[in-house]
């Protein structure tokens, strides 16, 4: 696998970490592209657990070369949080591990107030954001006002920009939202430790990344989120403001796309979404209810209780065609163990007409009704099956049957949160 893109296909949550820490065993250079803290990735060994926010899910091996690229919006000390934490638990974190974007933009304090005080306006509108300063720290960035790491690591920059900045984001929280203004000497301050700190780990990693592949490295491209929460091709405007799937990569990580060689997507049995939008599958009885606490379905970065439903077949098949997905891999499918039948949308209503796939006017999902259809489960314990041979008939003829309605290979199956609970799916 010289370069591979790995990406959520549904709206986050797939159980990319996971996976992409076992990938990781076959990668040297591992890439995070887009998003920032807003994600929350875990990652079980032996029973420990991690959940990474910026830091690739590579990091726990050794001899890996662990990329922030240019497209993740990094929040400092959350970032510093999450290097301190690795540390204490044991994991080494230099310079030979770790490497950040100097072009990385930089979220500050002003876009997380933002964040939250333009959800409070947006009332029946709002999005359900993170509150991470996510969309403020991206729209600066498009707004070309933003500051990026490399601006921390040089004062005389770092006041110029950030005086300017502050000035129009005081303005904004003081005269349009009636919130308490900032201190451009504490938020200076804040900053050039911020760099002091980073300092030793910021480069021009896009450089680094094609030189590795260069040099028939294996790369790893870990995305955040999932396709349909993409700020063009996802439930707008109920999405996250970058690019998810695998064509976020050129522009997040500086490499082109064309020497992208594979692209695998990650998906639940199941679906679940956070935060408001647009979710055709989702189940508010006591089905979803079941799935949630069997999936311990709460968010990794804000707890929140994750909205659960069933598998979406409709928007599977539009997410990995729209990423060129050369197969992809199915996690938690022991969560649905001891159900009485599963069920899958095969296709949507709307005002009595059926679509089968997902057309461009109902790319927001907004109204549509799924069609679903059903599937005998099992009731025998396969989270320690390790063969697909060894998996109960009906689990197979489930794994199976989704290929079928998705149209795409299912290359591995999950049966639990551990490093080792994987099954390769033999190709038809
Ligand atoms: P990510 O954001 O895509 O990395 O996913 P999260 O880490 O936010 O959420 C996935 C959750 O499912 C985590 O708690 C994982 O530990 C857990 N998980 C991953 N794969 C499996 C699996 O196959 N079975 C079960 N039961 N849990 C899993
Ligand atoms: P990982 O990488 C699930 C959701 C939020 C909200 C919308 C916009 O762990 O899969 P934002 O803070 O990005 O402006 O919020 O996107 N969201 C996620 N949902 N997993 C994530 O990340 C998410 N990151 C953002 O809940 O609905
Ligand atoms: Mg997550």
């Amino acid at each position: 696998m010289p370069s591979v893109s790995v990406f959520g296909a549904q709206w986050g949550d797939e159980g990319k970490g996971k996976m992409i820490d076992l990938l990781s065993r076959d990668a040297d250079v591992v890439v995070r592209y887009q998003g920032g803290a807003n994600a929350g990735h875990t990652v079980v060994v032996q029973g420990e657990k991690y959940v990474l926010h910026h830091i690739p899910s590579g990091i726990l091996h050794d001899g890996k070369v662990n990329v922030i690229g240019n497209g993740v919006a990094v929040e400092p000390n959350k970032l510093l949080e999450e290097i301190e934490g690795l540390r204490e638990r044991g994991t080494t974190i230099d310079p030979s591990r770790l490497q950040i974007s100097a072009r990385a933009h930089v979220i500050f304090e002003h876009h997380k107030l933002l964040d939250v005080l333009a959800e409070t306006w947006k009332g029946e509108g709002r999005i359900g954001t993170t509150g991470r300063g996510i969309g403020p720290c991206y729209a600066d960035k498009a707004a070309r006002t933003g500051l990026r790491v490399c601006d921390l690591v040089n004062e005389e920059d770092c006041r110029k920009r950030l005086t300017a900045v502050l000035a129009e984001k005081n303005a904004l929280l003081e005269k349009v939202h009636g919130a308490e203004t900032l201190s451009l000497e504490d938020e200076l301050e804040k900053a050039l430790a911020f760099g002091r700190q980073l300092a030793p780990f910021v480069c021009d990693t896009a450089a680094t990344v094609r030189r590795a592949y260069r040099d028939g490295k294996r790369v790893l491209f870990e995305a955040a989120q999932g396709v349909m929460l993409d700020l063009d091709h996802g439930t707008y405007p109920f999405v996250t403001s970058s690019s998810t799937g695998p064509d976020g990569i050129a522009a997040g990580a500086g490499f082109p796309v064309r020497h992208i060689e594979r692209a695998i997507g990650i998906a639940k049995a199941y679906c679940t979404r956070v935060g408001e939008g647009p979710f055709p599958s989702e189940d508010h009885g006591a089905e979803g209810e079941r799935i949630r606490e069997a999936g311990h379905e709460y968010g990794a970065t804000t707890g929140r209780p994750r909205r659960c439903g069933w598998f979406d077949g409709v928007a599977m098949r539009y997410a990995l065609e729209l990423s060129g997905a050369d197969g992809w891999i199915v996690t938690n499918v022991d969560v649905l163990t001891g159900f009485d039948e599963l069920k899958v949308a095969v296709a949507y209503e709307m005002d009595g007409k059926r679509f089968s796939d997902l057309p461009a006017e109902l790319a927001d999902l907004d109204g549509v009704s799924p069609v679903y259809e059903s599937h005998p489960c099992w009731s025998e314990d396969i989270t320690g099956i390790r063969v697909f041979e060894e998996l109960p008939e009906s689990t197979r003829s489930y794994v199976r049957w989704l290929e079928e309605v998705v149209r795409v290979p299912i290359e591995m199956l999950s049966v639990g949160p551990e490093r080792d609970q994987v099954i390769p799916v033999p190709a038809l």
